[in-house]
């Protein structure tokens, strides 16, 4: 078991008071371009990035980070070639099986934020057994998104809200920032304090837009299989040094 940081009174998510972030995310960038450097098949450079995710999962504990989403594969990535694409479920498939054991022993609680749906019926029902097994644990919340889109999200919030309001179950105007928050896939998490993005590109490509409203944003040029603990580590320095006023003075 993996000792956690004691955890600063200080709560990110207020105005001036700066610490560890409770909630990071992480779009991890570049795994195509750290293979294409080394001559190797871009699963190559998957395979690498899946090892980053455990170094930096590990940090993310360590760290006393609450809750970490990591954007593994978005409702885009459908346009990538299927041998890619069966690349990317294979290395799903194999992460599960290989890494649940220690994340559960590591206390750490799996969520899934996207649509299961469109996934193989057995890699849809071992993600959703993983995420039964741990979901008691308290340590930290691991979110891997998973044919996750932003805007969809959105969507299917109006839509639920739209269907409690012609069902009757709300009026209209008691629609407010809180409800919208509440119908996301998001709605149990903390607040997102840390967006970071690998590999030098600087967009968030439809990654929680809603959620990211006062987040900080970090881009850093590293290429995601060479990122690790280190590379988490100052990037929680550069958070810890930022002034947060949540649009106040
Ligand atoms: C972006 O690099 C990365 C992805 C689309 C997939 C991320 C998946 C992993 C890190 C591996 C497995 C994850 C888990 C949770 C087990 P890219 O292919 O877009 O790189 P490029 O921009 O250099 O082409």
């Amino acid at each position: 078991m993996i000792a956690k940081a004691a955890r600063t009174e200080a709560r990110p998510d207020s105005p001036g008071n700066i610490g560890v972030p409770r909630h990071v995310a992480i779009i991890m960038d570049g795994n195509g371009r750290w293979a294409k450097a080394r001559g190797l098949p871009r699963v190559a450079g998957h395979r690498q990035g899946a090892e980053s995710v455990r170094k930096v999962i590990r940090a993310a504990g360590e760290a006393g980070i609450e809750c970490l989403t990591l954007y593994a594969f978005s409702s885009e990535n459908w346009r990538r070639p299927e041998t890619e694409i069966n690349d990317l479920m294979g290395l799903l498939r194999f992460y599960l099986g290989s890494e649940l054991d220690a994340l559960h022993r590591e206390g750490i609680r799996l969520r899934i934020i996207g649509d299961l749906s469109a996934f193989k019926p057995d890699i849809a029902q071992m993600v959703e057994r993983a995420v039964a097994r741990t979901a008691e644990n308290t340590r930290m919340t691991l979110v891997i998104a998973l044919n996750y889109g932003s805007r969809n999200e959105i969507v299917q919030a109006a839509r639920t809200l739209a269907g409690r309001v012609a069902s009757g179950e709300i009026a209209p105007d008691v629609i407010d920032e809180a409800a919208v928050n509440a119908a996301l896939d998001t709605s149990d998490l903390p607040p997102l304090d840390l967006v970071i993005r690998t590999s030098g590109e600087r967009r968030l490509s439809n990654f929680l837009l809603w959620q990211a409203a006062y987040a900080e944003l970090l881009f850093v040029d590293t290429l995601w299989p060479d990122f690790d603990g280190n590379a988490l580590r100052a990037a929680l320095v550069d958070f810890a040094g930022r002034e947060r006023r949540f649009g106040g003075l």
